[in-house]
């Protein structure tokens, strides 16, 4: 059982889980947790390292070695401040592929459950609900066509000064949908009580609110 209220919000690339749920935790005033970020250290920590993205048992090893810190909407490995660094296409689609190893993922779940603390969490990511807190107060498997996410993606991308390809986007968003979808270890799925929200036409006020009426509907 989870000490405090848990919101697990889950969903594919660029469905807008992270804002939506950074957004609710800012209004209740709980903890955020984006376990994306984790896969994502390990992807760059793993690329740096020199460990190959298919050595499951190495990857593992090295997760529990890794210093990860955060402060604010920061994250530092290291010492080093890696936030940006860790939001390239070639990080996601290299923590999607390291994603897989069952190896990789136990080594993550000791951290993530630490996020879990007073007065309460919203955790976003891929097995927030299926895995890490199946006794969720609220579960919420947030999407938007691929369409729409890679649109999402791509204006994100240009706001930052970064040149981006909309076919080579949808293209990429389509393969880490297929492998987080199909792999065997807690792959991409609708946890059982989750609650859809497709979000391909909704403002991200209207997906906090949604989310935010949900939570005091569970809670009372
Ligand atoms: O949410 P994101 O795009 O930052 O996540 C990057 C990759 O990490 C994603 O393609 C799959 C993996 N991931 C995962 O397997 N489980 C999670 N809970 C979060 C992310």
């Amino acid at each position: 059982m989870n000490s405090f209220p848990v919101i697990a919000i889950d969903g594919p690339t660029a469905s807008g889980k992270g804002t939506v749920a950074s957004l609710v935790a800012e209004k209740l005033g709980f903890h955020y947790l984006d376990s994306g970020a984790l896969y994502r250290l390990v992807a760059l920590a793993s690329e740096k390292q020199g460990i190959d993205v298919k050595n499951g048992p190495e990857l593992g090893l090295l997760v529990p070695k890794l210093l990860i810190s955060f402060k604010n909407s920061q994250i530092f490995f290291n010492g080093e401040d890696v936030t940006d660094a860790i939001r390239t296409e070639n990080i996601g689609l290299r923590a999607s592929a390291l994603a897989v190893h069952p190896e990789v993922r136990s080594a993550l779940v000791g951290l993530q459950r630490s996020f879990c603390q007073s007065p309460g969490l919203v955790a976003d990511g891929r097995d927030m609900a299926s895995v890490i807190f199946p006794d969720a107060v609220l579960k919420v498997f947030l999407t938007a066509t691929a369409a729409a996410r890679a649109e999402r993606r791509y204006k994100q991308l240009i706001a930052k000064g970064l040149s981006a390809k909309l076919e080579y986007l949808l293209h990429d968003l389509q393969e880490r949908d297929a492998r987080d979808s199909s792999r065997g270890a807690a792959p991409l799925v609708v946890a059982e009580g989750a609650k859809v929200l497709e979000t391909s036409d909704l403002l991200i006020d209207q997906a906090v609110k949604t989310v935010l009426g949900w939570y005091q509907s569970a809670s009372v």
